[in-house]
């Protein structure tokens, strides 16, 4: 059975799920919602489906699942909009900005039948999947420390900033994720020091550029997380575990994986400079899940309450930030 979705806003990760559903066989791209016309036209360009708006789209009988890639500030009212109207919704991250109104939405979820599966892109990457096969295989024992390294190569627009939510919900949000994930256990309290070192206007907008984070289990194991809205080397996106037999890791990718030395040294070539880049492979595959999950009637491998926890590790590290104290949960 072919899935045949419409993606809602065709920004910077609206192209980029546009372009994995055309990649993932049994899933077919039907229309796309986009209200900034020079956007929408160069969409229809792009992908040779139709253009169509919300209302269209939730009243569509061709259209079985869709895509939420609108601005955060508007997901949870497409969330209940499109429940309500019988999709499958796959909603990017973060779900809102407000722990209430995540719950809300998650509530007309339930209470509508629906499915709903958030965008947590780098549980599908495979170099992570591959790290997270590795854990749960016992090669290297019980997990003990995790550290996770986030850093993208620059910030995004000043009006993308000002309804993000800051960057602890906007950015650590995937970070905090991925430590849930790996962690197998719940996060009981949480430090975060943060700073505006990039760009002041980022300052002047209330937000950070630069965190670090502390996570701590109740059993006491450990996730540091180090995030930055600069990077000048490329998209920096590291993750090691330490167990209590060994230690595995993921290391960036390159543009191609080789390592050249002469007599300057030893060179490599250029990281993957963006998400739209290095996560290709991960989007596609979570968008495969999602069909899957929908062919099946099985649960989506990344659900509401995924989006909420994470949301609230990242209201806990807003505030430990800003008192300068822990934050248990
Ligand atoms: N998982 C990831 O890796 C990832 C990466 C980037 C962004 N995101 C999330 O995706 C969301 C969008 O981010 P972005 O960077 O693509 O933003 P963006 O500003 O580039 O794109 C949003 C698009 O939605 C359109 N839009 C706004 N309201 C609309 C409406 N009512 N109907 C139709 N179209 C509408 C805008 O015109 C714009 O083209 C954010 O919530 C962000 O947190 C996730």
């Amino acid at each position: 059975m072919t899935i045949r979705f419409a993606v809602l806003g065709a920004g910077r990760i609206g192209q980029v799920h546009a372009r994995a559903i055309s990649s993932v066989p049994g899933a077919e791209l039907v229309a796309i919602a986009e209200s900034f016309e020079k956007a929408a036209d160069a969409a229809r360009e792009a992908f040779g489906c139709e253009i169509r708006d919300l209302d269209t789209i939730a009243g569509s009988d061709d259209i079985d699942a869709v895509v939420i890639c609108t601005p955060t500030d508007t997901h949870a009212d497409l969330i209940e909009k499109f429940v309500k109207a019988g999709k499958k919704v796959f909603c990017e991250k973060p779900v809102d900005l407000d722990v209430d109104r995540v719950k809300a939405a998650l509530a007309t979820v339930e209470a509508e039948n629906g499915t709903l599966m958030v965008g947590f892109n780098r549980r599908f990457d495979p170099d992570f999947m591959a790290l997270k096969a590795a854990l749960d295989s016992g090669k290297v024992g019980e997990v003990e420390m995790i550290s996770i390294t986030s850093r993208d190569p620059g910030a995004p627009p000043a009006a993308y900033i000002k309804v993000s939510g800051g960057i602890f919900r906007d950015m650590t949000i995937h970070d905090f994720d991925v430590a849930r994930w790996l962690l197998g256990e719940e996060v009981e309290t949480v430090y975060a020091a943060a700073s505006v070192l990039t760009d002041p206007e980022i300052g002047t907008l209330g937000d950070y550029d630069s965190a670090t984070v502390v996570l701590r289990t109740k059993s006491g194991k450990q996730c540091t997380i180090s995030n930055s809205r600069r990077a000048t080397y490329g998209y920096d996106q590291r993750i090691e575990v330490l167990g209590s037999k060994g230690l595995v890791q993921a290391r960036n990718m390159h543009e191609a994986n080789i390592e050249t030395a002469n007599e300057g040294g030893y060179t490599s070539p250029p990281l993957l400079n963006f998400f739209m880049t290095r996560y290709t492979a991960a989007y596609a595959n979570e968008i495969a899940a999602f069909c899957a999950a929908i062919r099946e009637g099985t649960a989506t491998p990344t659900t509401g309450e995924d989006g909420l926890k994470a949301l609230e590790l990242a209201e806990a590290a807003l505030r430990s930030a800003q008192t300068g104290t822990v934050v248990t949960l």
